[in-house]
């Protein structure tokens, strides 16, 4: 192994970080990159807690703990962040990533109102939180942190179903262009990451299908070809934007780029 390897290997090095829905596909793909690349600790944040546990252990108890928070609920939220700055002296990283989506396939003709508020509870308020409570201790502490938030190619383009999620993200979108713009001067950066369709546990149990028929479902939503889009994917797009130095207020989109539908 080179030296110039070594360093790339280990872009994380000493970070503690934390990562919402850090039990399933996204997350889980990412704690486990995030680990790889020398973080300190990496504080896995869910509701499922066999998951969450089973995922800390296999990558390492010393290297990664798991704490139940329901991002929707703000003491619990705050308690996760103060909790990982009591035990492993600050926070460096918050991957905001969890999130869900609609269980129907809505359009804004039969919008229901109790998956809408649901949707957004965890998408836009959950998100909100994650940065507050994140941002809070950043600036306590003065670490020039990083937050990532994960958005989606719903973001960016009008959507034929889906309604609420697809506003829910625009929302995460103009959560990450605010603090952007407001935690700069704290040296804090805020960046989004926005994957096209792929195939994660989420997916497939949404879809009732396997992750291999999700997978070639989410295929047609790429105009690039010869290659799907999987979880390690985005997480590497998560590591570039946890590990650079000035890139803040941008949307990366992992989209291959995007047919929408
Ligand atoms: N899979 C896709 O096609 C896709 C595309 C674009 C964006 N996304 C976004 O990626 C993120 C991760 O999704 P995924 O596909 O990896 O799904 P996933 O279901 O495999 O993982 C999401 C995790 O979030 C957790 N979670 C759900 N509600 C929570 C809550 N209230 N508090 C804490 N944790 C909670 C779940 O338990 C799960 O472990 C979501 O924000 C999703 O909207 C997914």
């Amino acid at each position: 192994m080179t030296a110039s390897s070594i360093v790339f290997n280990r872009r994380l090095e000493g970070k503690v970080a934390i990562i919402t829905g850090g039990a399933s596909g996204i997350g889980e793909a990412t704690a486990r990159l995030f680990a790889q690349h020398g973080t300190r600790m990496v504080v896995i944040a869910d509701i499922q807690d066999q998951l969450g546990h089973q995922v800390a252990s296999s990558i390492g108890m010393d290297k990664c703990n798991y704490v139940h928070c329901d991002v929707a609920d703000e003491d619990q939220v705050k308690n996760l962040v103060e909790s990982t700055v009591q035990k492993h002296g600050q926070l460096d990283i918050m991957f905001s990533n969890a999130g869900i989506a609609s269980v129907s396939d809505q359009t804004v003709l039969e919008l229901d109102f109790s998956e809408f508020d649901r949707v957004f509870a965890i998408n836009a308020r959950g998100m909100a939180l994650c940065v507050k409570h994140a941002a809070r201790v950043m600036v306590e502490g003065r670490v020039r942190g990083s937050i990532v938030c994960t958005g989606s190619v719903t973001a960016s383009h009008g959507w034929k179903n889906r309604t609420d999620y697809c506003m829910s993200k625009h929302a995460v979108l103009g959560l990450v262009r605010a603090a952007s713009v407001q935690l700069g001067v704290h040296g804090i950066r805020v960046n989004c990451v926005s994957p096209n369709g792929l195939a994660t546990p989420g997916t497939s149990r949404l879809l009732g299908k396997s992750m291999e028929d999700v997978e070639k479902v989410a295929e047609t939503y790429a105009r690039l070809k010869g290659v799907a889009l999987n979880v390690k994917h985005v997480a590497d797009a998560v590591l570039f934007l946890a590990g650079n130095d000035f890139v803040s207020g941008h949307d990366l989109l992992v989209d291959g780029s995007c047919v929408a539908p």
